[in-house]
């Protein structure tokens, strides 16, 4: 898969790309990222990219001539859909993130400031996209967000593959608590069946926590889902410890 991040400080979007899986993916070939400073696109000496509002305000606003030169440059190498992160877009989730994994190729379109002009959203984004309810200084960290996300979907991209497929939301549930050594930590053991060697019961007692955390810190992901016959008593037996 090809990433292109385009912004004005995407050296800060390597950083985090040379480390972890990301960093692994890119070694691997799995994932081949590129990176385009917005002021290379500028149209004058001082390498201007920003200025005042119109009508007046606070902030400066990226200027849309730099952001297109970037987006047109970056297309002319390979043609890609253009994602602008704003708080403004629809809201990232598991589903978009597998969506984006499945495609061959990304640009990503990082702000600063007030945000950019209007009119090279309008000309040259094909979807707009939030990372969450909550404004940041710049959309690099939403770059890094998406990048990470969409990275550990991809073939080969984890060391171990049932990693991603456990994790939380790919099945529509939370993931189960996790426990490493030392067994007795502080007082407090980890719980039994963990150490018992029993897959079965290890497996039912992972997919009981899955449901039960589920539905008391995100019901939402419950709803209208229709539970199968061992999640809905696994989930009973959940309830009913809780309560009592
Ligand atoms: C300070 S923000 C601009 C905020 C804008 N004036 C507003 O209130 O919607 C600067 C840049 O950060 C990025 N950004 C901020 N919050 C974001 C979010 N929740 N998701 C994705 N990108 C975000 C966008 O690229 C945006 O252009």
């Amino acid at each position: 898969m090809d990433i292109d991040v385009i912004g004005l400080f995407p050296e800060a979007v390597r950083g985090f790309c040379d480390c972890g899986i990301v960093g692994r993916a890119s070694q691997l070939g799995i994932v081949t990222l590129r990176f385009w400073n917005l002021r290379d696109f500028a149209e004058d000496k001082r390498r201007t990219v920003d200025d005042r509002p119109y009508g007046g305000g606070p902030g400066m606003v990226l200027m849309a001539e730099p952001v297109a030169r970037a987006i047109d440059e970056v297309r002319a190498q390979h043609e890609a859909p253009v994602l602008y992160l704003s708080p403004a877009g629809r809201v990232l989730d598991h589903a978009a993130v597998m969506e984006f994994a499945a495609r061959p190729r990304l640009i990503l379109l990082a702000g600063r400031y007030e945000g950019m002009d209007e009119r090279v959203v309008r000309a040259c984004a094909d979807e707009e996209w939030s990372i969450g309810d909550y404004v940041l200084s710049g959309g690099e960290v939403a770059a890094a967000v998406v990048i990470d996300a969409v990275v550990r979907q991809l073939p080969g991209a984890l060391g171990h593959e049932d990693s991603a497929r456990e994790d939380s939301f790919v099945a529509g549930l939370l993931d189960h608590p996790h426990y490493t050594r030392p067994e007795l930590w502080r007082q407090e053991r980890v719980p039994e069946v963990l150490v018992s060697g029993d897959h079965e019961r290890i497996r039912t007692w992972r997919l009981r926590e899955s449901l039960g955390r589920t539905w008391l810190r995100r019901p939402d992901l419950l709803e209208g889902r229709e539970l199968d016959a061992e999640q809905k008593r696994l989930l009973e037996e959940f309830k009913r410890e809780y309560r009592g």
